[in-house]
């Protein structure tokens, strides 16, 4: 049985999870205030991904016969120096989620607490996914500096990107 500390710690990530999504879908709007639409589609797909990890969170306290609780939220960074500096912010995002979520594992170990330690398996595989992707752009922009070609032919490509649930749970 989940104990009052894991159900409010599982609770506190759900939020951040929507939160994250409120972050990306500023981004996805300063994005689009700079007419890079396949940057816009990029976060906006991203924001799409937090909201289904969030959801994931609160049917898994469903299940485990506990109540959700939605909070309120910061005000994300709606204002970014350049493409690079936005997917930089988000970079740090996951890295803090990533430390979040290592946190939550480590209340699960304590609390010997098997079924969320294996709940957050698949989180924890997301974030290597999560922070690798981010950290593999970010090079790519660096590489990229001042060739518009190049960078006009990143937008095209994330113009392309598109959320599908994962089907295994
Ligand atoms: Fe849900 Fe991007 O971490």
């Amino acid at each position: 049985m989940l104990n009052d500390t894991l159900t409010e710690a599982l609770n506190e990530q759900m939020n951040y999870e929507f939160y994250s999504a409120h972050v990306y879908l500023a981004i996805a709007g300063y994005c689009a205030g700079e007419s890079l639409d396949g940057f816009a589609n990029f976060f906006t797909v991203q924001a799409e991904e937090e909201k289904f990890h969030a959801m994931k969170i609160f049917k898994y306290i469903n299940d485990r016969g506990k109540k959700v609780s939605l909070s309120g939220m910061d005000t994300p960074q709606n204002h970014y120096r350049s493409i690079l500096d936005a997917f930089e912010h988000a970079f740090k995002h996951e890295q803090e989620v990533t430390n979040r979520i290592y946190h939550l594992s480590d209340l699960a170990l304590n609390d010997r607490e098997h079924a969320t330690m294996q709940f957050l398996k698949w989180f924890i595989d997301e974030q290597v996914e999560e922070e690798a992707m981010f950290d593999s752009i970010i090079n790519k922009l660096k590489r990229i500096d001042q060739d518009s070609n190049a960078f006009f032919m990143l937008d095209a490509e994330f113009a392309q990107r598109s959320f599908t649930p994962p089907t295994a749970e």
